[in-house]
């Protein structure tokens, strides 16, 4: 079967990985090492076999122990230069990489520190593999707006070394209103702003997202198939959905990937792309997010064509850049 090897081989974007979530058990056992950081499991082993996930939360509590492990710039480097080089091996063109800076903030490391790393290595990424790698910035939902504010404040030394915010963490109990102001200040400030809605919470949140916070993506977003409504709008005004097939079911969102979405979504007219989320506990990166899906619902090359030309409409590259890549 030649399928696997096209869906390879194809150019694409990816536009929903968490940099915090490709830190490969390895990696962080090195860290740690380095550090002098202790953590709460003896060995590799011992933290793979507590990947077994029930919901997001119970996902996030194990994802912000992991980053835990990350103080210097150099860590950061680190972490990002293993994404980009499995992302180019992967055919990856481009990528737009959230980072959770109140992660590390809350543990006395730096702005500086953290987007001095992570930009470094998307410069070196493109000096040795010609991807090009933006980053975008996520609030943490279940802190609050005056939080987040006070971390826009501390980015704006960085300005130029990120294109955008999003909004992550607990979904539930943390709608997007809950940032309006936030995010109107980034939108005057230039910055594009994409949102995590309907991934557990409900299609209200994806609604808020659009119309509250005004934003040009939303993460995931599988839960508007629930409303019709909402299925028209987005299929209208072809806002994109980042779906994260190997996360949602890792997360429960859905019982296996036979049963996601990804088909009714993309037969409404929706610009859906796929995307690995936090690969390191997921199971895999893009091209297994791929691979794995085309096999459980049967998709074809007519889809793998669509998704990866849906990935460069829904980025944030220029009108020139995206013809040279399709
Ligand atoms: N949802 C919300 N927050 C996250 C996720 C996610 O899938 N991954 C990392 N932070
Ligand atoms: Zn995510």
């Amino acid at each position: 079967d030649r399928l696997p090897s096209v869906l390879h081989r194809m150019p694409k974007a990816e536009l929903h990985i968490h940099i915090e979530g490709s830190l490969e058990p390895e990696l962080i056992f090195k860290l740690a090492q380095r550090n002098g950081v202790r953590l709460p499991y003896p060995d590799v082993q011992a933290l793979r076999a507590a990947y077994a996930f029930t919901d997001l939360q119970s996902f996030l509590d194990i994802y912000y122990a992991g980053a835990s492990v990350l103080l210097k710039e150099e860590d950061f480097f680190d972490m990002a230069w293993a994404y980009l080089e499995k992302a180019a091996a992967d055919n990856v063109v481009h990528a737009e990489i959230f980072f959770d800076p109140q992660t590390h903030t809350a543990r006395g490391v730096s702005m500086g520190t953290v987007i001095r790393g992570l930009h470094h290595a998307c410069q070196r990424a493109h000096q040795e593999w010609g991807i090009s790698a933006r980053l975008i910035l996520c609030f943490l939902r279940h802190l609050s707006e005056a939080e987040a504010f006070e971390t826009l404040e501390a980015a704006l030394p960085y300005r130029e070394h990120f294109i955008g915010v999003g909004l992550d963490s607990s979904e539930v109990g943390h709608p997007p209103e809950k940032f309006a102001r936030v995010f109107a200040r980034c939108r005057e400030l230039g910055l594009h702003v994409v949102a995590h809605a309907g991934e557990e919470g409900p299609p209200a949140y994806i609604w808020q997202a659009l119309d509250v916070l005004r934003v040009q993506r939303i993460d995931h977003g599988v839960q508007a198939t629930c409303d019709p409504a909402l299925m028209q709008r987005l299929a209208q005004t072809r806002v994109p959905l980042t779906v994260c097939p190997l996360s949602n079911v890792k997360l429960c969102v859905f019982p296996d990937l036979r049963r996601h979405n990804l088909r009714q979504l993309l037969d409404a007219g929706l610009c859906v792309t796929i995307n690995s989320d936090d690969p390191a506990y997921f199971g895999g990166y893009l091209n297994d997010n791929f691979v794995q899906l085309f096999a459980a619902l049967d998709l074809g090359p007519r889809e793998a064509y669509q998704l990866a030309l849906n990935s460069f409409e829904a980025s944030f590259v220029d009108e020139a850049t995206r013809r040279g890549w399709q």
